[in-house]
């Protein structure tokens, strides 16, 4: 049966396209929904450019109480009937009470190859250590903050001269490779790793 698939956002959303373009044809997920905890996040138009459903949480309206506003996105995913959830740039730490409830149906990339460099900044932390190899990751979501099985990596070579933005702009282009790659195999109930290379094909 057809999963259907809801796309978590804050930002521009580049990551949630992909996810959106690739669910077609014999593709065995659907998106039902984008959600966002930020009204001005630029991804939602694209969303509903594509006709996709969006919803809205906003966060600051809860003041920290993180239970009452995952009570609140609980309570605006219920009319789309979400199978699982893709977190695509969503910058909102989850408690164990959502991400248990979830448990092994919600992915999210992250711009490292954890678990190297768990949280923010990863581009310029890999730098200073010197990393030779740096990329990023797409794993199961489990109530530890970047954590939880690996389901795809990425790499990408450090190149003399990278400054966290030239890095993280190399990253972003395999997060485009991976995140579709890891959602197909994960909708059809495969969960063996997806390993790319930047440059292979
Ligand atoms: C991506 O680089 C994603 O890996 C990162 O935010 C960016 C969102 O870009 N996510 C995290 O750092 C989560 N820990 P996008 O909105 O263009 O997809």
């Amino acid at each position: 049966m057809t999963k259907r698939v809801a796309v978590f956002i804050s930002g521009g959303g580049s990551n949630m396209v992909q996810l959106l373009d690739s669910m077609t044809g014999d593709h065995p997920a659907r998106a039902c929904v984008v959600l966002s905890n930020d009204p001005g996040a630029g991804g939602l138009e694209k969303a509903r450019t594509r006709g996709i459903a969006t919803e809205v949480v906003k966060h600051q309206d809860f003041a920290g109480d993180r239970p009452a506003f995952e009570a609140a996105v609980t309570a605006a995913l219920g009319p789309h009937r979400p199978d699982m959830i893709c977190l695509a740039g969503f910058m909102r730490k989850l408690t164990g009470g959502f991400t248990d409830q979830w448990q092994g149906r919600m992915l999210n990339i992250h711009p490292s190859l954890l678990p190297k460099y768990r949280g923010l900044h990863t581009h310029a932390r890999a730098l200073e250590a010197g990393d030779t190899v740096h990329g990023c990751t797409v794993h199961e979501v489990t109530a530890e903050l970047d954590d939880g099985p690996v389901l795809g990596q990425a790499e990408v070579r450090v190149l003399p001269g990278d400054t966290p933005d030239t890095l993280a702009a190399r990253v972003l282009v395999q997060e485009h490779r991976l995140y579709p790659a890891v959602l197909r195999r994960f909708a059809a109930g495969d969960r063996t790793p997806v390993y790319l290379r930047e440059g292979q094909s």
